[in-house]
């Protein structure tokens, strides 16, 4: 079929348009094209890349447009543009051209990776001109953009009875069902996108470091632990992270055939969506420790400076040298389980707390359906979560739910022997020490904040509660070392 361009057309025929044609948007559009009852409008602001994605594409039925005009003209209402822009700057400008050529009743969506706070903004901004605007979360990398991707839109009920429908046709499906919600109102998709980030940093890192421990443990090849990831991707551990993990292992560099892992700098960059989500638990405070380590995991590894200045450090004196082989690589395999729990767990509260304060109303069992497929994070076991969220609605921690206690239960012997092999022959394991921790800090009777509020009290009379009796006190530490009510002290 011969795409069209819009001088060509006579009627607006495109149910669908997408702005931003690099790799991310003219995938979505080539996606969106190949689905039932959906004809695509393109656009971008060189002509030359709208032409040769026509060129390379002759089976889409694209109608491409030369200006945001034709654009618009070619589009049926209520119009709907997706946009696929670099995030920031170049979306408010887009966002703009398109208010001009809209109406009321229009509907444009970001799908790129937005700060969910601009998503607000933007949203207030333009629901003043009667167009709705949707910030989506998308995730799958370029192939999910393609073949599926997992969507977060937000936005009104409104726009999503037009766009729920498209978002549907293009989406990943799991057991059935397409991985797509509405999440919320304004920028509810763009925050659970940045959370999904932030537990995907985590999930990166926690494996990391398991593979580390795993050859610097056991001295294995890099092939064997391929294979080993191979392995635990047919248990409870499945996911994509962990598939793609033993493909990367395995990968031999085509310069010197050394494993590629092995060539590759150990300098982890990063785009600042984990970085968003930890600054916004920050500012919600909610304990996101695990996820955090991994942000701060991935600064310390591009430290190069300070690394180097640090080489000659001195370690302990004690050597790795794993008795069992099998026996620690079970453990690791558990570790890394019931870090991972907990990197999830801290995840889904920071949506929790993300709701309260910005008034969504998110359904945390159906945010754990829509990752199953498409998305970097999915896996197997957010079935379990989702499982969870459906038993008890109500759920405080993920990690009070039954099938995750019982998890930890199993792996905790692990989890601490890993721990502590890691910290006495001083194997870096921030995600899974800082998880242990987490999770004795949150299960722990009587946490040392006694003796911080004490110390709060002594240098700022900051104030305390006490175990005993209810209201605020303070106490004279220099005096008579009485006990008096915050309220009696002026
Ligand atoms: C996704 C990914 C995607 C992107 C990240 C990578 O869900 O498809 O999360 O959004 O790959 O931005 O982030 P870093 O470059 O920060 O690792």
């Amino acid at each position: 079929m011969r795409s069209m361009s819009v001088a060509e057309t006579t009627e607006a025929q495109a149910n669908i348009g997408v702005v931003g044609l690099a790799v991310m948007g003219s995938n979505l559009a080539r996606n969106l094209a190949s689905r039932e009852g959906n004809r695509v409008a393109v656009y971008n602001r060189s002509w030359e890349k709208t032409e040769a994605l026509l060129e390379e594409h002759p089976e889409a039925d694209f109608v491409a447009a030369k200006d945001y005009k034709e654009f618009a003209a070619s589009l049926q209402r209520p119009r709907t543009a997706l946009i696929m822009v670099k995030a920031g700057a170049a979306t408010d400008a887009v966002i703009t051209e398109l208010t001009e050529v809209f109406e009321p009743g229009d509907i444009i969506v970001d799908g790129g990776n937005a700060l969910f706070t601009d998503t607000i903004r933007r949203e207030a901004t333009v629901r003043e001109t009667g167009i709705n605007f949707v910030g989506a979360g998308i995730s799958g990398g370029e192939e999910g953009a393609l073949k599926g991707p997992s969507i977060m839109p937000g936005g009104s009920a409104e726009a999503w009875e037009t766009l729920g429908p498209i978002l549907k046709s293009i989406a990943a499906v799991a057991d059935g069902e397409p991985c797509v919600t509405h999440i919320g109102t304004d920028g509810a998709g763009h925050f659970v996108k940045m959370v999904h980030n932030g537990i995907e940093y985590a999930d990166m890192q926690l494996i990391a470091e398991a593979y580390d421990l795993i050859r610097r443990g056991t001295g294995k090849s890099t092939d064997e632990i391929a294979d080993i990831f191979e392995e635990w991707n047919k248990g409870e551990l499945e996911s994509y992270l962990i598939e793609i993990t033993a493909e990367v292992l395995r990968q031999k560099d085509a310069k010197t055939g050394q494993p590629l892992v092995d060539v590759i700098r150990d300098e982890a960059g990063a785009k600042g969506t984990g970085a968003w989500t930890v600054q916004t638990a920050l500012d919600l405070g909610v304990p996101v420790s695990g996820i955090a380590e991994a942000v701060f995991a991935r600064s310390l590894s591009s430290s190069r400076a300070s690394r180097n200045a640090a080489a000659n450090l001195p370690g302990p004196d004690e050597e790795f040298d794993v008795a069992d082989p099998d026996a620690f690589i079970e453990d690791v395999r558990l570790a890394l389980f019931a870090s991972k729990i907990v990197a999830y767990s801290q995840g889904f509260d920071e949506i929790v707390a993300g709701a309260i304060q910005y008034d969504w109303d998110i359904n945390l069992g159906e945010v754990a359906r829509i990752w199953k497929a498409g998305c970097i994070i999915r896996a197997q076991f957010l079935g379990r979560i989702t499982q969870a969220y459906l038993d008890d609605p109500k759920l405080g921690s993920l990690l009070t739910a039954p099938y995750f206690t019982d998890a930890i239960a199993k792996a905790q012997a692990s989890w601490r022997r890993v721990v502590v092999a890691a910290a006495r022959t001083g194997i870096p394991s921030p995600a899974f020490s800082s998880s242990l921790a987490y999770y004795d800090g949150l299960r722990a009777e009587r946490l040392p904040a006694a003796l911080i509020q004490g110390q709060r009290d002594f240098f700022g009379a900051h104030t305390y509660k006490r175990m005993d009796a209810d209201g605020t006190f303070h106490t004279l530490w220099s005096g008579d070392r009485s006990e008096v009510h915050a309220e009696d002290l002026h």
